[in-house]
């Protein structure tokens, strides 16, 4: 991704990553399908910097953030984390970049065993790791207790004797007890009350800032990325449609995927007036993406190319890249296959 002042080493940088999911055909005998949860993504992200991942539920978020993460190894491409590629390290290596690497994850009650105290909990991750006394390990989650607002005595409880902003906080605190450097944020408030969003989203920018820490924030909530997020990325059926810094994209959304997203908040100033557009149909199945722009059949301006010739995304301007034919045109060839004539969304579904 370029940048105004590009970074010589991002933290984090993806090549052309994919991940697909092998799923069992719809019938006994039916061949192995694959889910293509993740298609072609290349990003970079900075040290210090939070950056968003935005789009539908089920469009690739989680699956390109574990990939980030060494949860979920690529079908192909790169990730490379402090310039090494992560997945061609040895075990050891491995373990220890894991290490830099934690996430917070986005249901605090499933996240959490509850036949762990909140001690254990929280101490799990240096407990399995085997350097640390008990001594050591209770200092250290008493000083996280203590950052993430709950009390000493609240170490021999059990997840259930808390709320879920409170859940969350003991999962934020068990996130950083290895002094990551890089933490996943996946939708970290969407489980909870609208009520405590606010207090466990500041939380999350206190802490960043105190241990200087490196955010991805996943979420589908695109007034809070507008207010935390430095850059971003949109997703649509595991592949990027815009890219870009916060500002660019939310001051100029030129995807009509972003502008469909943003034309459905209510809470967001954005510098140009809109109307609301309603997307037609649902996303269809990432078994059989569709070939072409992976948008076209619900877009409202699709045009008789996008049906088959793939977008790339492409720089507009400074900080910011579009994957749209009606951003980028198509070559000589390709207007000559699709004369530019608008296709209905519904058409050829
Ligand atoms: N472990 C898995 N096995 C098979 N399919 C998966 C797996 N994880 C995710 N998927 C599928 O991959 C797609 C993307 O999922 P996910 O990354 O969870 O999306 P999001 O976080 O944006 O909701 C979905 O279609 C989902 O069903
Ligand atoms: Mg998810």
């Amino acid at each position: 991704m370029t940048r105004n002042s590009p970074d010589p080493q991002p933290l984090l940088e993806m090549e052309n990553v994919s991940v697909d999911f092998p799923v069992k055909g719809p019938y006994p005998f039916s061949k192995k399908c694959w889910i293509q949860a993740v298609t072609d993504v290349s990003l970079e992200v900075s040290e210090g910097e939070t950056f968003g991942i935005v789009g539908e539920s089920g469009c690739g978020k989680t699956t390109l953030a574990n990939a980030m993460i060494g949860m979920v190894r690529p079908t192909a491409g790169t990730v490379r984390f402090q310039g090494v590629d992560l997945y061609a390290l040895n075990p050891k290596a491995f373990k220890e970049a894991r290490r830099e690497m934690q996430m917070i994850f986005q249901d605090p009650f499933s996240s959490l065993n509850p036949r762990f105290s909140v001690y254990e909990i929280i101490r799990e991750p240096l407990y399995i790791r085997g350097q640390a006394s008990e001594t050591v390990m209770k200092g250290k989650v008493l000083e996280l207790l203590k950052l993430v607002g709950l009390d000493e005595e609240d170490m021999y409880r059990y997840p259930s004797d808390f709320s879920g902003g409170q859940r969350q906080r003991i999962g934020i605190a068990r996130s950083i007890i290895l002094n990551p450097r890089f933490l996943v944020c996946d939708e970290p408030v969407s489980a909870l009350d609208v009520s405590v969003h606010a207090q466990i989203l500041n939380l999350l920018m206190d802490i960043q800032k105190s241990r200087h820490l490196t955010y991805v924030f996943v979420s589908h909530n695109l007034a809070v990325v507008k207010n935390i997020c430095q850059n971003m990325v949109v997703m649509y059926l595991g592949m990027i449609m815009e890219s870009g810094s916060s500002d660019a994209i939310f001051a100029n959304p030129l995807h009509p995927y972003t502008k469909a997203l943003l034309s459905a908040v209510l809470d967001i100033d954005v510098t140009k007036p809109r109307d609301r557009i309603l997307l037609k149909g649902d996303t269809p199945s990432p078994i059989d993406p569709p070939a072409g722009c992976r948008f076209w059949q619900r877009c409202p301006s699709a045009m008789k190319g996008c049906r088959t010739v793939p977008a790339k995304l492409v720089e507009v301007e400074p900080d910011h890249q579009v994957a749209c034919h009606l951003i980028s045109g198509f070559s000589a060839q390709q207007v000559a296959d699709s004369l530019h004539e608008p296709v209905s969304p519904k058409s050829g579904g």
